[in-house]
């Protein structure tokens, strides 16, 4: 059973370089359970269905009394930091054919250095159609300066300049075709009908389990799909009951949320409405659903690094492999209440899993989640909660095989 799990995890990550990626893979998993999609259709009291919108996608099963039991909802987040390609990206420089690159997010710069990327992304066409891609083969390599070149980098640490250091080279030829030219043959499309490029790096490396006992895994967007596997598994695995069940999974976490697609945006709202509606409630008893409603905001945490304890409340630090952490933040930095924390442990009880808390040191401030942004826009009880992980916004994160399982596990009791 954990195997297979495992295996689920790893394609996964293997089929998603980019946020739409990953919502196309998910909406074929719902599809397949014969999930409705309303994406492009009004919505219908079916049993369950879901709305993608880009990058982000919101699905749900129907309760039986919604109404009274409101909506329970697990929410993550679908971006990762990283490298994008800017629009005017093609240069020569001394042998070389590069690409320019803007930052997204707060990636770890260093951890792109010296790894075979890949490039993927998705066109606009003239038609209006949006057509995804992503290259077989590594493409394109950032590379460090050796240490003869560089001999004080062991003691000073490594200093990049984000503008002049992080261009790929990605050919050599005199005459390489050009960027565009290049997604052209990777879409099948001519030049002509591409209106728009959106691209980003990736690290080709496979999603892998590692360590003597096999117990870690590693991988690229470990933050946050790996929220997003344990919640529409967990979704897909969950008995319906009398409320309805909702994962809402959002674009542009790691820039601030605040986008058409974001958890800043109205697309879980909207979503929740409609669903409210086609089941004959009315918009008082909606607004009284969603007092009766509560979330799990899943996000990675901070697992105690064995060579750095010092960063960490040793007391307050989950150990990997542990269970997964609730994150409490008493200036609300975490949406974590009283009673949402009881609700966690109790999802944790019913699924025989172990849980452990996190509270970062009073001088390091915490990260920052989709979990407070969901609290305050629908005024839900909501806790976040997430998988301890090292590395984190690396281009190669890992996390514990036993935290993922456990916390789809708590997440599929939650909702059942
Ligand atoms: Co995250």
């Amino acid at each position: 059973m954990s195997k297979q799990k495992v295996e689920s995890i790893l394609s996964q990550l293997d089929s998603s370089p980019t946020p739409r990626h990953l919502v196309a893979y998910l909406t074929a998993k719902l599809l397949q359970a014969n999930f409705v999609d309303y994406s492009n259709q009004e919505i219908q009291n079916s049993q369950s269905g879901f709305i993608a919108r880009a990058g982000s996608l919101v699905a749900w099963k129907n309760g039986k009394q919604t109404s009274k039991n409101g909506f329970r909802i697990v929410g993550a987040h679908t971006d990762s930091p990283g490298l994008r390609i800017k629009p005017n990206p093609d240069g020569r420089r001394f042998g070389f054919n590069t690409l320019q690159v803007e930052i997204y997010g707060s990636p770890l710069l260093n951890s792109w250095l010296d790894r075979d990327l890949g490039i993927a992304g998705h066109v606009v066409l003239k038609s209006g159609a949006i057509k995804l891609f992503r290259s077989v083969a590594s493409v394109a390599r950032i590379s460090q300066l050796a240490v003869h070149l560089d001999r004080e980098v062991n003691e000073r640490g490594l200093i990049l300049d984000k503008h002049l250091h992080l261009s790929p080279a990605w050919s050599s030829a005199q005459k390489a075709p050009s960027f565009l030219t290049w997604v052209a043959q990777q879409t099948k499309c001519t030049i002509r009908d591409i209106v728009q490029i959106d691209a980003q790096l990736f690290d080709t490396h496979n999603a892998a389990v590692v360590g003597a006992d096999s117990s870690f895994i590693a991988s690229g967007r470990l933050d946050n799909q790996a929220s997003c596997w344990a919640a529409i598994s967990a979704l897909l695995e969950s008995r319906s009951g009398a409320a309805t069940q909702v994962v809402a999974l959002f674009d542009h976490e790691e820039v601030g949320s605040e986008s058409a697609t974001g958890a800043a945006g109205p697309l879980l709202e909207h979503s929740l409405e409609q669903i409210a509606a086609v089941q004959g409630i009315s918009r008082t008893g909606f607004l009284e659903t969603l007092s009766n409603s509560s979330c799990i905001s899943a996000d990675n945490a901070h697992a105690v690094h064995h060579n750095y304890p010092e960063r960490h409340d040793l007391s307050h630090g989950p150990i990997i492999n542990q269970g997964p952490a609730l994150k409490l933040n008493s200036n609300q930095r975490y949406a974590t209440s009283s009673t949402s924390a009881a609700m966690f442990i109790a999802a944790c009880s019913k699924a025989k899993v172990k849980h452990q808390v996190f509270v970062s040191r009073n001088n390091m401030p915490c990260g920052s989640t989709i979990g407070p942004i969901t609290a305050t826009r629908l005024g839900i009880d909501t806790v976040d909660v997430g998988v301890p992980q090292l590395s984190m916004h690396s281009a190669r994160e890992v996390c514990g095989v036993n935290d993922l399982i456990s916390l789809q596990l708590a997440l599929k009791a939650y909702l059942s």
